[in-house]
């Protein structure tokens, strides 16, 4: 089959899936683990739950948190405060960085609600639960429409966001997740993408700029893909409306 008895991909299919990215077997691969979602083994983590930290400090996401919420209560005039007192769930939360952010403004402001993290790899899963035991985190795909129904309901989450994840998804897998992002959220949630290319737009500079390019499936080295024109277009069509948009960074509220 596809998988080695550890779960590890078979090397045929690793080449395909390096190039995809889109299933759980490639992320759940224990050097992809190491290198790109959780940086740290769970025998690390317990010993000290920053262990492998990746490249942003809670501080600095924590700044990109303010900005969101800055905008949110902008664009709605919904006091953000209000606002913030939210349900929010990640989806691809690798070993729970971003959650983290989350977690420590909650601790700093008390202004956020339950945090959930979900992700299709289980390693990442178990390092994110022994970083934060006292947040939820599910091995879930985002596109497992099934599970998600299951484990959640739908109408019940005020805030879905996703850092660097989804430009890792297939189209068609891409249809499903933006369908239950939508079952998801609460009449009237924010939906907060940021891919890859916010992050690392100052190494793009003059190299390569997909926002300047009109072709819908551009796709780097990374496999990011898509672009803004495309993003938008795409996520419009699965009821969003567009609230914000900034190098990468979109905010949608739900119609
Ligand atoms: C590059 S890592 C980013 C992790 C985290 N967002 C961060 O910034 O630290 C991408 C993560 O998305 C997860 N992922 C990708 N597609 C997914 C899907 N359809 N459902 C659930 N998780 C997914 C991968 O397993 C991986 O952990």
């Amino acid at each position: 089959m596809w998988n080695d008895n550890d779960g590890t991909a078979k090397p045929w299919l690793r080449k395909y899936i390096s190039d995809q990215q889109d299933v759980a077997s490639y992320w759940n691969q224990p050097d992809i683990l190491l290198t790109d979602t959780t940086n740290a083994t769970p025998e690390q983590v317990r010993k000290d739950p920053m262990a492998g930290w990746g490249g942003w400090t809670p501080d600095g996401m924590i700044e990109l948190i303010d900005d969101f919420r800055r905008k949110v209560s902008l664009c709605d005039g919904t006091p953000s405060r209000e606002r913030f007192d939210a349900t929010v769930m990640e989806l691809g939360c690798g070993g729970g960085q971003i959650c983290w952010s989350w977690h420590t403004y909650k601790e700093r402001y008390g202004l956020v609600g339950d945090i959930i993290g979900i992700d299709h790899a289980p390693g990442a899963i178990e390092v994110a639960q022994i970083r934060m035991p006292d947040e939820s985190f599910y091995c879930v795909g985002a596109d497992d429409t099934v599970e998600l129904a299951k484990l959640f309901g739908w109408g019940g989450i005020d805030v879905i966001y996703t850092l660097t994840c989804l430009q890792h998804n297939s189209a068609h897998k891409l249809k499903l997740i933006f369908d239950n992002v939508h079952r998801l959220l609460a009449e009237g949630g924010f939906l907060w993408l940021v891919n890859e290319l916010t992050i690392d737009s100052e190494a793009y500079v003059g190299v390569y700029h997909p926002e300047a390019e009109m072709s819908p499936w551009l796709t780097d080295l990374r496999g990011s893909h898509g672009t803004a024109t495309w993003w938008i277009g795409f996520i419009a069509d699965h009821g969003f409306e567009l609230l914000s948009y900034e190098k990468s960074s979109y905010i949608f509220r739900r119609i």
